[in-house]
C-alpha cells in the first residue's frame, strides 16, 4: 500500500487553503481598506502574511473617522492641539505618555501615534481606535504592555469636548 496521500487529496487541501485565504481576505470592506493584506505562498507552502498599512495622511477624512460616533466626529474637527496638550497634563496622561520616540513612561510613547493607530487594530480606523483606547484601555492592550495600568474610567470623566482636544492632539502626532 502506498500511504503518501493520493493526488486528488493533495489537491484537496490546496483548495481548502486558498477558500481560506481567500475569506480571510474578502469580508470586511473597512478592514481591507485600512490595511490590504498580501498573501503569498512559498514554494514549500508556507504562507505569508505581508500587512500593508498606509499613513494617516493616505486615507480619506471618512476612512480616518470611520465609525467613530457623530458627537465625537464633531469634538475632534473642533479639537484644539494646545488644549489637548493641556488636558493631557491635567489628566495625567503625560505622565503616562511621552511624545518622545521610544521613550516608555507607563504607558507607550506617543511619538507618531497618529500612523500607529492606522494599523494597530484590523478593521478599526485610526480614530475609532484611539477613542477606544482612551474610552475602553482593555479592550486592546499594546504588545509588551500590561492591562489595567490604564485608568479605564476615562469615558465617565471626560467630556466628548476633551476627549475632542485629546484626539485633535493624538491625530496631529505624525512623522513621514
Ligand atoms: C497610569 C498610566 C496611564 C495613564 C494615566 C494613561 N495611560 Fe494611556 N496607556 C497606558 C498603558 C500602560 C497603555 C498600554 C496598555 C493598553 O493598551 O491598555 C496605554 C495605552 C494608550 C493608548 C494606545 C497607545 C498605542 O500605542 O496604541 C492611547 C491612545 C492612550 N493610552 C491614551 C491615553 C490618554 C488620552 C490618557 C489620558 C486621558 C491616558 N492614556 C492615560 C497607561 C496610561
Amino acid at each position: 500500500m502506498n500511504n503518501r496521500p493520493s493526488r486528488s487529496i493533495r489537491l484537496g487541501f490546496w483548495v481548502l487553503v486558498a477558500a481560506a485565504l481567500l475569506a480571510a481576505c474578502a469580508p470586511n470592506p473597512t478592514a481591507q481598506l485600512i490595511s490590504p493584506n498580501m498573501v503569498a505562498i512559498t514554494e514549500a507552502g508556507i504562507v505569508l502574511i505581508v500587512k500593508e498599512v498606509p499613513k494617516l495622511a493616505e486615507l480619506t477624512r471618512d476612512q480616518v473617522m470611520a465609525d467613530v460616533p457623530a458627537e465625537i466626529v464633531a469634538a475632534i474637527e473642533a479639537g484644539d492641539i494646545e488644549e489637548g496638550m493641556q488636558i493631557s497634563e491635567l489628566q495625567g496622561c503625560a505622565g503616562c505618555h511621552s511624545l518622545v520616540e521610544d521613550e516608555v513612561l507607563s504607558g507607550p510613547s506617543w511619538y507618531d501615534i497618529g500612523n500607529t493607530a492606522v494599523g494597530r487594530v484590523d478593521g478599526e480606523s485610526p480614530a475609532l481606535y484611539l477613542y477606544n483606547s482612551i474610552t475602553s484601555p482593555n479592550s486592546f492592550v499594546v504588545r509588551r504592555f500590561d492591562s489595567g495600568v490604564m485608568p479605564d474610567n476615562f469615558a465617565d470623566t471626560l467630556s466628548d469636548e476633551e476627549i475632542g482636544h485629546l484626539m485633535a492632539l493624538l491625530l496631529s502626532q505624525v512623522e513621514n
